[in-house]
């Protein structure tokens, strides 16, 4: 857990564990398990700090909604001034519903449909990312039969190694995302002669969960070196959209703050005329959510031990997915110390929260609180096994609030025609 600009009240009392005052137990014996409970004092903190350390310069923080979409989190977050990174008509729908000025809103995504571009265009937001030509020339037909310009940018692809998961690094010459840097400048020629577009911006996102700093200066440098190049061409950039990124600690290795990326680009930024854009998702939201999961079954082997939880994979993939470390500890005090998987409910193998895991806490019923898991964890949560996705938990000011509700059964099969 980080310690660097803020940390979670999280602490034992009586041998029960409080987050932010709150004995997660009585929680998660009101509400059921599995639970995914959020901090709001953590995720305002998380997103005070980006905004202070980068007010040297006049900055749109634009949430990444993919990292947690639930309404009340980006209420929240709209409460404090920050807009939005959508990536689907969804999330485009969501950021309307939370009441976000469309000027603070930039639309990315690598297959955007038509049907998507017709609503972005029709909502005004700030910028629709563009990811190829195809996808310009699209733009271009739709808001000709709109009658309105779109406003624009193109998302390029700096070729640059965010030392991240290979599955989530984004700005290399081989992953799907972007247009080459070669190809930018030619796209951008093209842009400023249309009618149908306003050519605002740039866009880089080189990768998530990101550790150090010298990726976001080598994608700042890249971002700052091509506004010139367009701006030689007579062409004006008015903002400079250098993405997400960056990681949390899962665990106790130490990663920037956002103070340290600012005073790291801040250089880099010298002499710019433009306003920068941001799109963090999982340092705004990551490291302020907790899984609540029952234990319901401890099997003991001669060669390995198995702590069986009511989470599986449908309702955290992460593990599953990236092979991610999160921290796991008890929500009570009791039980023993031992060595195990820690394993969901779902029928698949690679049901897996922790492989060889020492850990506290291990008696039947106990609860376990599966840390660092605001951002990708219930947005990438399932109904595989037709089971129903967890409810969420907001605490605020000392009140835990539902703000979402566990499917029921009927859920599952309401869509169904
Ligand atoms: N902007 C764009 C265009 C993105 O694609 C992403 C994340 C972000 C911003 C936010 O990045 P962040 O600040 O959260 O790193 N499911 C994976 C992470 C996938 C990230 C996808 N794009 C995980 O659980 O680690």
């Amino acid at each position: 857990m980080q310690e660097e600009y803020g940390k979670n009240d999280l602490k034992y009392e009586g041998g029960e564990l409080y987050l932010d005052g709150l004995s997660l137990r009585e929680i998660a014996d009101e509400y059921d398990t599995p639970l995914y409970v959020y901090s709001a004092e953590r995720i305002k903190q998380n997103y005070t700090a980006y905004k202070e350390a980068f007010n040297f310069m006049n900055t749109k923080i634009c949430y990444a909604l993919k990292a947690n979409f639930n309404g009340s989190v980006i209420s929240l977050l709209t409460s404090l001034g920050a807009g939005a990174d959508a990536v689907s008509g969804g999330e485009l729908y969501m950021a309307k519903e939370a009441g976000i000025n469309p000027e603070k809103i930039v639309f990315s995504g690598v297959g955007k449909s038509r049907q998507e571009i017709v609503e972005a265009i029709r909502m005004g937001v700030c910028m629709i990312n563009i990811e190829s030509e195809q996808e310009l020339m699209r733009i271009e037909k739709i808001a000709a039969e709109e009658d309105v310009p779109a406003n624009i940018s193109f998302r390029v692809n700096p070729d640059i190694d965010p030392q991240t998961h290979p599955k989530i690094a984004t700005g290399l010459k081989e992953s799907k995302f972007g247009v080459p840097e070669e190809k930018a400048l030619e796209l951008y020629q093209r842009a400023s002669s249309s009618p149908q577009v306003n050519v605002r911006g740039v866009h880089l996102h080189i990768g998530s969960q990101i550790t150090s700093l010298e990726p976001f200066k080598m994608a700042a440098s890249a971002a700052v070196e091509l506004v010139s190049k367009i701006e030689s061409r007579g062409i004006t950039i008015e903002y400079i959209d250098i993405g997400g990124g960056l990681g949390i600690s899962y665990g106790d290795f130490k990663v920037p703050a956002p103070g340290e990326i600012a005073r790291a680009l801040k250089p880099i930024f010298e002499g710019c005329t433009q306003k920068l854009i941001l799109e963090p998702g999982r340092s705004i939201v990551g490291d302020a959510g907790f899984l609540l999961t029952r234990i319901n079954y401890v099997k003991k082997g001669k060669d390995k031990n198995f702590v069986v939880v009511d989470a599986g994979f449908n309702d955290l993939l992460r593990p599953a997915m990236y092979g991610a470390h999160h921290d796991v500890i008890p929500v009570k005090k009791e039980g023993e110390s031992i060595t195990a998987d820690i394993v969901g409910p779902v029928c698949e193998s690679g049901d897996v929260i922790a492989e060889k895991r020492k850990v506290d806490g291990v008696i039947q019923n106990n609860y376990f609180a599966i840390c660092d898991s605001g951002a990708y964890g219930f947005s990438m949560a399932s109904n595989y096994n037709s089971r129903r996705r967890p409810a969420e938990i907001m605490i605020d000011n000392g009140w835990a609030t539902l703000i979402r509700k566990r499917e029921t059964y009927e859920d599952l099969v309401s869509t169904e025609a």
